[in-house]
């Protein structure tokens, strides 16, 4: 449905990110707090365009997803993060308890929804984006950034282009746990093959298995521990452009991501078998000179970073590995931005 454009309305668009040094695990649910930073690439051309739109004929707030209405439990997401930019308009617990003007959101995503290809990431910047701006809200980017983590922790990050790094912050508030700007997207001639091994929806979202691995995994505090120093060699690689060094603390952040996972209880595991194929193949290829290194999310997919020239090649030996029906050629994108039309 096409909303009227005399009522007060955001349209924005942010990009997908991708994380090289991984975030796992919260240190305060309510407030989506990360126990640790993470270091992302914004991934141009995976969008999410969001239109939000000030209705108060609205008794409630309504969520389209990819021109379809949204199920309760999203819906009832999407709305209590619209609460925090209400909030401004009337008092938090009011907003919360249905008080203040209600919203129409639409929201469509140019890649598969929740297959570990972080459509939360840039479906949460470009809410916040849009929501602020329906409400009248001229915000800075470190604000944009720290509502965005009230959505989803890595969509703190999609609020800037190129290298962004999360800090986890000390405060219990969390006012300093904000994503900044490392470099820009033209810093590093680098792109993301995305092998795509599941399109439909992932089993355990990766709130529920970051909270069990917290919970139950005897490999939390170790990985949470390793994340500091592969922070500092991450930021040093990316800014010598060092993808030998970047290899490195990439697939080690990527597996032992993963290694506190497997070791929760019961343990959650999000490769499948092909996803084992295809990281044994991109060392293989490595060995034979292909400048490449894997990581992969909360989701059977495997993301392909190397060199833009290497990129078709990278793509054509994917689409060769059984399983893998799909690729998804990505180069470093920009920040969340206001757009004129929601549209396609
Ligand atoms: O932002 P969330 O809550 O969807 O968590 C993202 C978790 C990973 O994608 C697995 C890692 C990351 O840093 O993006």
């Amino acid at each position: 449905m096409s909303t009227d454009p005399l009522k007060p309305r955001g349209i924005a668009r942010a990009f997908a990110n991708i994380a090289l040094v991984k975030y796992w695990g919260k240190r305060d649910s309510a407030l989506n707090l990360p126990r640790t930073g993470s270091l992302s690439l914004t991934l141009d051309p995976l969008a999410t365009f969001t239109e939000v739109t000030v209705d108060p004929e609205l008794t409630e707030d309504t969520l389209e997803l990819n021109g379809v209405p949204a199920d309760a439990k999203t819906t009832a997401r999407v709305s209590g993060f619209v609460d925090l930019l209400r909030s401004s308009v009337v008092p938090t617990a009011r907003a919360a308890s249905g008080e203040g003007p209600r919203v129409r959101v639409r929201s469509r995503n140019t890649f598969p929804t929740a297959a570990g290809l972080a459509s939360s990431a840039s479906s949460f910047a470009a809410l916040t984006l849009a929501t602020a701006q329906a409400f009248g809200h001229d915000l800075d980017t470190a604000t944009l950034s720290l509502l965005a983590r009230r959505g989803s922790g890595s969509a703190a990050r999609s609020i800037f282009g190129g290298f962004a790094e999360m800090s986890p912050g000390t405060r219990d508030d969390g006012a300093d746990a904000v994503a900044r700007p490392l470099f820009d997207p033209d810093h590093w001639d680098l792109s993301v093959v995305i092998g795509v091994i599941q399109k439909g929806p992932k089993k355990v979202g990766s709130t529920l298995g970051m909270d069990h691995t917290v919970a139950t995994s005897p490999y939390f505090e170790p990985w949470a521990d390793s994340v500091p120093p592969d922070l500092a060699a991450a930021r040093a690689a990316i800014e010598a452009r060092d993808f030998e060094l970047l290899t490195h603390v990439a697939e080690r952040s990527c597996l032992r991501m993963h290694a506190s996972a497997i070791a929760a209880d019961p343990g959650v595991i999000y490769w499948r078998g092909v996803t084992i194929d295809a990281v044994h193949a991109v060392r293989e290829w490595r060995d034979g000179g292909l400048p490449v290194f894997f990581t992969i999310d909360a989701g059977p997919n495997i993301k392909v970073f190397c060199p833009s020239a290497h990129a078709a090649e990278v793509s054509q030996r994917l689409l060769d590995i059984p399983g893998i029906d799909d690729t998804l050629l990505c180069r470093p994108g920009g920040g969340t931005v206001r757009v004129d039309t929601f549209e396609p």
